[in-house]
């Protein structure tokens, strides 16, 4: 890197998979000041150029495959198509080539191959940067417009995540760790890479699913092979090993001997399978809550400061030391205990939470410290109850979470739109029994248009993929007359959730045309969703 005039400050975009290359990368980055932005596999093309043209890097490091359970990721590919879109192209373009995969061609004069830059590399030294100077960029889905790159902070994150493997997670130095999430997620940044190398901790780098990787007992597999002493997972892949194998039969030929407790996030953890987990992994089972932004949980319980690991069911902790997490309701003022309204932060945040959005800091004070002045807006809603512990239940932007992932709805409708057939569009998430909710669009077509509504959607849901990416796991919609909208023009979300989910929802006074909530309903019935 440095001898490609890589230096502290500049940008360099990792698009990498699951392997250990992806790791030095990251840390090779930290050791020369170089601000490292990874971008998840699962983004396609177009999500690709819009960051790379945003964090503008000098580099970019890629490897020629990635392996899901039904296909290669190709990598090289998905690159070029979104180099071809930017105006921002980086000097040079470092290739990993996985071994046995297949021929890569690289482009003179660009490319570069990492075994053979790695043969002439030669060691150098640590560079020195202020606590506040950047470590990374992680951008994450919020609402629609220019995405938004989280930036964090290199001192207070390194000094967070330290404390937390002990206090949050309760692990001695030594002891193997395995958080089952990806290096482009931010559980993947704080705790597959830094937090339990600061530590001293084993890590776990699994590239492989909770099923299908071959079976359901992957993940039993690799936790008794590598004697993990903790492990971090979201519910949807509990979700995904118990749909399979309903008594863990698979898990039960392995001995976890060393396995103490199991942590969850991500997501709203149902009861159901909370229950299950407990049963089956025969060790606590802890939920806690925490974002992209806050970089660590921030409800937990903490085991390393002597928290019950028998919390209430449902709740996702107490808050961790450094965070005065309160409820307040529209008006700004607290709410009663058991009483439902906005989750905020009073700040200051502590030490490791983001210190802004990269080359957006006017977003970044309009988006979270505007509507609750003097508190850090979650945007997630929940209650508390007298006891301290805290239940996170629904987000209250546009934000849809697909097994543990963000996807932003007001992106897909974007892209829905670009469809010349479609006149108006919202997207909702519809709740599934594996990946907790999924996107559902409702469409309304342009009036002269003749073609067969299922071969729209079929184009629809091929565009969503090209363009968003496979992760967004975009495949069902209808067609409707009309959308209902509020007099100011906003889409009520949430109730549009409830209908297409087929449960009870409100409809406010401020709904211009309540009748089509009726309508789409008849629809739904006719195409026997919701
Ligand atoms: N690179 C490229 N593509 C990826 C990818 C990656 N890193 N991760 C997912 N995808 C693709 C998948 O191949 C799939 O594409 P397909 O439509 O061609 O099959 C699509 O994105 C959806 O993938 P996924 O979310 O894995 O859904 P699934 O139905 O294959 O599997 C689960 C369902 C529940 C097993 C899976 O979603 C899962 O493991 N979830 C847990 C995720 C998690 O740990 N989140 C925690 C974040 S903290
Ligand atoms: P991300 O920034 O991708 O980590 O997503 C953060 C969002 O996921 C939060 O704002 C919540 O909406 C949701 N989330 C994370 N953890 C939990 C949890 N334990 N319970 C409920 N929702 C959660």
């Amino acid at each position: 890197m440095v001898r490609h005039g890589v230096k502290k400050g500049d940008r360099v975009v990792i698009y990498m998979p699951m392997i250990p290359q992806t790791v030095y990368c990251m840390l090779a980055c930290a050791r020369i000041g170089a601000i490292h932005s990874l971008i998840f596999g699962g983004f396609a093309s177009k999500e690709l150029s819009v960051r790379i043209d945003h964090a503008k890097p000098k580099l970019i490091v890629t490897a020629s495959f990635g392996v899901e359970p039904k296909r290669k990721v190709e990598y090289i590919s998905l690159l070029e198509g979104a180099l071809a879109r930017v105006q921002s192209k980086p000097d040079k373009v470092l290739i990993y080539k996985r071994p046995n995969l297949g021929h890569v061609p690289l482009a003179p004069g660009r490319d570069l191959d990492w075994e053979e830059e790695l043969a002439k590399a030669q060691c150098y030294k640590c560079v020195s940067v202020p606590s506040d100077h950047p470590l990374y960029i992680l951008y994450t889905s919020g609402t629609t417009g220019l995405p938004k790159g989280v930036v964090r902070p290199t001192g207070g994150y390194a000094v967070m995540l330290n404390w937390t493997m002990s206090a949050v997670y309760g692990l001695k130095p030594g002891e193997v760790w395995w958080a089952a999430s990806d290096l482009g997620w931010v559980v993947g940044h704080s705790y597959i890479c830094y937090g339990p190398l600061l530590h001293g901790n084993t890590t776990v780098l699994y590239e492989g699913k909770p099923v299908g990787t071959p079976d359901a007992g992957a993940y039993f597999r690799v936790l008794a092979e590598h004697e993990v002493a903790a492990f971090f997972t979201s519910p949807s892949a509990i979700r995904a090993i118990r749909q399979q194998d309903p008594e863990a039969a698979l898990g039960k030929q392995y001995s976890l001997k060393r396995f103490r407790t199991l942590f969850v996030a991500g997501e709203r953890c149902d009861v159901d399978t909370l229950e299950w987990s407990k049963k089956v992994f025969k060790v606590p089972v802890l939920d806690h809550w925490w974002q992209t932004e806050s970089g660590s949980a921030i409800t937990a319980s903490c085991v390393g400061l002597g928290n019950s690991t028998t919390p209430p069911p449902g709740q996702a902790g107490k808050p961790v030391p450094g965070y005065n997490v309160m409820i307040l309701d529209e008006n700004k003022e607290p709410v009663k205990v058991k009483t439902l309204g906005n989750i905020v932060v009073k700040l200051p945040l502590p030490p490791g939470a983001f210190s802004g959005l990269w080359e957006n800091q006017e977003t970044f004070q309009k988006l979270y410290f505007q509507k609750f002045p003097g508190y850090y807006d979650t945007m997630d809603a929940g209650y508390m109850d007298e006891d301290g512990y805290l239940y996170v239940l629904s987000r209250a932007d546009d934000v849809i979470n697909v097994a543990g992932h963000r996807i932003s709805a007001g992106a897909i409708e974007e892209c829905v739109l670009f469809h010349p057939a479609v006149a108006d569009c919202a997207v909702v998430g519809q709740e599934d029994p594996l990946k907790g909710h999924v996107p559902f669009a409702l469409c309304v077509l342009r009036e002269d248009i003749k073609t067969e509504e299922e071969k729209i959607l079929e184009e629809i849901v091929e565009q969503v993929r090209s363009n968003i990416g496979p992760v967004a796991a975009f495949q069902k919609g209808v067609f409707v007359k009309q959308l209902p909208k509020t007099r100011s023009g906003k889409i009520p979300r949430s109730a549009l959730s409830a209908l297409v989910s087929g449960k009870p929802y409100k409809v406010t006074p401020t709904i211009e045309d309540a009748s089509v909530f009726k309508h789409i309903e008849e629809v739904l019935k006719k195409n026997q969703m919701g």
